[in-house]
């Protein structure tokens, strides 16, 4: 009970930029407190803990899960939400920095959920707030809500993540949400297989970050583990990082997730996705009971109200 009051005020006002701003325990508190949000969320218990707080959403890039999910969670736990989706009707528009942004939309609200296009713009943002900063996605960098949704899917789908293979499929370069996985898999004891095309392979530096942590293989053979995969990771290729789009173009395709796959993984394999899927998961797997990325896309409230709370509670 001490563990637990301590775990929760060490995360208030904080701000979380990257997953390894979260120690194991704060993300096994999380999940325990996204348990508890889950629970009201099913019974449809009414929840007024954070009325008094107004909750900022700032998004340069598009996005339908993450935001409206952000903004769900506050209204499901009492509390307001100003957002700016379109960043072409703001200021930004006009030339203005993300520093005064920033300065401007933290005098309005108590945290802020921020999306840029470029890697290292929710660190700078959190720099120049003094309300906590939550990164929804920073260009090809980290998406650190987006892996404790992840986990917390593998957790309830399968009960356990150590001793899990997990094999992840697509554009390891690009895929934010890839960078900030593996690096929260690196503290489990798991077996990852990385599958994507060799032009589209993980970057050095999250690489190295987990190489020695990680029992690691790599192919562009997506058929080679999937009989030894618990969790199949799909990812889209990511577009629009792309400068070149007659290489996209080469690349769209390269894996389309079909029933026949579907029947060569292990028994009791689930399939995830941080959404959206372009062509690389075959609707007719939707009917499939390995699908779970429509589960994994509801568990965004829960561990988002859990995070929120956590961070700008009273
Ligand atoms: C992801 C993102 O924005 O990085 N989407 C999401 O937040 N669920 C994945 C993607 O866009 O491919």
């Amino acid at each position: 009970m001490i563990l637990l009051i301590i775990t929760v005020i060490m995360l208030k006002n904080r701000s979380i930029i990257s997953i390894s701003d979260l120690s194991d325990e704060e993300i096994n508190e999380i999940f325990s407190q996204a348990d508890k949000m889950l629970e009201n969320l099913e019974t449809g218990r009414k929840m007024n803990i954070m009325s008094s707080k107004i909750l900022a959403t700032l998004f340069f890039e598009p996005s339908t899960r993450t935001r409206l999910s952000f903004e769900s969670s506050m209204e499901r736990l009492g509390g307001s939400v100003i957002s700016m989706a379109d960043s072409k009707t703001s200021s930004a528009s006009k030339g203005e920095t993300l520093a005064d942004t920033i300065r401007i939309v933290e005098s309005y609200s108590d945290i802020i959920v921020i999306r840029h296009p470029l890697e290292g713009a929710a660190l700078l943002a959190s720099r120049f707030s003094s309300k906590p900063v939550i990164n929804a996605g920073d260009g090809s960098g980290e998406h650190p809500t987006q892996t404790l949704i992840d986990l917390y899917t593998i957790k309830k789908e399968l009960g356990e993540i150590n001793g899990k293979t997990i094999t992840i499929v697509g554009d390891l370069k690009y895929g934010r949400t890839v960078h900030s996985l593996l690096s929260a898999l690196s503290r489990y004891n798991v077996k990852v297989n990385l599958v994507s095309p060799e032009n589209l392979s993980l970057p050095r530096h999250v690489y190295s970050e987990v190489k020695g942590k990680l029992d690691l293989n790599t192919t562009t053979d997506i058929t080679k583990y999937l009989s030894d995969t618990d969790i199949l990771y799909v990812t889209r290729i990511q577009k629009e990082r792309f400068t070149d789009k007659n290489e996209y173009a080469k690349l769209i395709g390269s894996y389309r997730i079909s029933l026949n796959d579907v029947e060569k993984l292990k028994s009791g394999a689930i399939i995830l996705h941080p959404l959206p899927r372009v062509d690389e998961i075959s609707p007719e797997v939707d009917n499939t009971k390995t699908a779970k990325y429509f589960k994994q896309a509801y568990y965004g409230v829960p561990i988002r109200m859990a995070l929120i709370s956590m961070i700008a509670g009273d």
